[in-house]
């Protein structure tokens, strides 16, 4: 299993692409959602070294800190609040090319620069959001189009 785990060689989609088959090798494996977010953030840390990688799962009103690599994280945010919060409300993936210029941003380290949040839905009901993908980088403007392509991607998979 976790063979292939480390992957350094190769561009953004080459690495995007090694990662899809390793997670979707993992999940269909294991059907607890715990286990496969924490597999997840890992096997993204390994591959790209972002500053925090993690998810928070809806429960109830909030949202819940969960699996994560990286430093220590706020454990909850308020639906609609903060980049996370946003992208459940909205239903749709944010990224934020300077955390700054973000109205709210929820600040959990004053090293992350810019940030991705990916929305995950249920497979059982498209309209609700069991979780969100929250990905942090110390570096501006490090997450785009291709990012949020293959990320959803792993959302898509992560559905449960
Ligand atoms: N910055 C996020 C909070 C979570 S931490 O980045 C891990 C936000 O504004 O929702």
């Amino acid at each position: 299993m976790a063979e292939n785990l480390r992957i350094s060689e190769g561009n953004k989609e080459e690495k995007y692409a090694l990662l899809v088959k390793q997670i979707e090798n993992i999940i269909k494996d294991e059907e607890d959602m715990i286990a496969n977010m924490a597999n997840i953030a890992a096997m993204i840390q390994e591959t790209f070294g972002f500053w925090w990688t993690g998810f928070y799962r809806v429960i109830g009103k909030e949202l819940v800190l969960g699996p994560f690599q990286g430093p220590l994280a706020c454990s909850r945010i308020g639906y609609g609040k903060g980049v996370c919060g946003t992208a459940w409300k909205n239903k749709e993936t944010v990224i934020v090319e300077d955390v700054s210029l973000f109205p709210g941003h929820i600040a959990c380290s004053s090293a992350s620069k810019s940030e991705i949040v990916v929305p995950i839905f249920s497979k059982h009901n498209p309209d609700n959001i069991i979780a969100v993908l929250d990905i942090d980088s110390e570096l501006l403007s490090t997450f785009d189009e291709s990012d949020k392509i293959w990320l959803e991607k792993v959302a898509r998979i992560l559905e449960y």
